[in-house]
């Protein structure tokens, strides 16, 4: 049928994505921190397949891409959606802020470092979460947030960050046919998987009481990763397909976040 690999495939969203995609008859890698989840998926079939890692760091990836490249030559949907909310900034053994290195570093690392498989599929697709140009400006200066973290805030920023990667990467493999499809899903109920400070913890628990179930974003998702579809880049915002405004959108400021993202995995 076709194979599906995606990061926080044990939880939340991406689990219900994997559930479907298992439904249709493909074989699903789901990958995640916690064995005892992955455990649980994979206990749902043969086609269902598990590997831990700790996306945040950068030679974890790396570990993963290997991995996946050994063993499926050729992936359909590749699904972007580990992320872990940290109301106080940490910063990984690698020196990278955390949520920088999870919600955008990794999802960077594992699009470019999985072109391979993609582009041997008929209809490939990457699905990213970001902000589909929803939030703020870049802080080009202080990417990793070093000043006035919030954790909140940090996440919008790295989906900020991965509006501008998806741009770029259908920009750059334009010839492949790999599209790209950035989603923001609205609120949805999840394990909101993070380590929350008091103001945030009653936050969340309000977009538990008035949060759309996962099956709902799912079904909401789905359709625009639909071989029917054509673009190489589409933004979509709760189901529906948000312009790509000119001003929003910018090929430069996408180029730029390639270039120094590239600095900082080799510097
Ligand atoms: N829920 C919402 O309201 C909402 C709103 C806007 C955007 N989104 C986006 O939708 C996507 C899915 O979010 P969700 O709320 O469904 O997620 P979630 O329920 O919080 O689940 C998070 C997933 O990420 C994995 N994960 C966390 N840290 C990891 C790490 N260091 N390495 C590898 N995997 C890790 C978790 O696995 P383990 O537990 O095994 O670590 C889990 O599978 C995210 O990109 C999120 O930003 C969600």
């Amino acid at each position: 049928m076709g194979t599906a690999v995606i990061t926080g495939g044990t939880d939340g969203i991406g689990r219900e994505l994997a559930r479907e995609y298992l439904r249709r008859g493909f074989d699903v890698l789901v990958v995640g921190r916690s064995r005892q989840k992955g455990r649980a998926f994979t206990d749902s079939g043969e086609r269902a397949r598990f590997v831990a890692a700790d996306l945040s760091l950068v030679a974890e990836n790396r570990r993963l891409l290997e991995q996946i490249s050994q063993r499926y030559p050729v992936i359909d949907v590749l699904v972007l959606g580990a992320r872990y909310h940290r109301s106080t900034r940490t910063v990984t053994p690698e020196g990278f802020e955390t949520n920088f290195a999870l919600f955008y570093l990794s999802r960077f690392l594992l699009g470019h470092g999985l072109t391979g498989p993609l582009s041997r599929a008929e209809h490939p697709v990457v699905l990213n979460f970001g902000a589909a140009g929803q939030t703020g400006p870049i802080r080009w200066d202080d990417l990793q947030l070093e000043r006035d973290y919030h954790g909140v805030r940090a996440m919008g920023h790295a989906g900020r960050l991965n509006d501008l990667a998806g741009l770029d990467f259908a920009d750059r493999y334009a010839t492949t046919g790999i599209r790209y499809v950035l989603n923001h899903p609205g609120v949805v109920v999840t394990s909101f998987a993070g380590e929350y400070d008091p103001v945030t913890a009653a936050q969340i628990d309000h977009l538990r009481v008035i949060g759309k179930p996962v099956t709902t974003a799912a079904a909401q998702i789905l359709p625009f990763l639909e071989p029917a579809n054509r673009e190489p880049l589409t933004a979509v915002l709760e189901g529906r397909r948000v312009p790509l405004e000119p001003g929003l959108w910018k090929l430069g400021d996408a180029r730029r976040l390639h270039d120094v993202t590239m600095r900082l995995l080799t510097g």
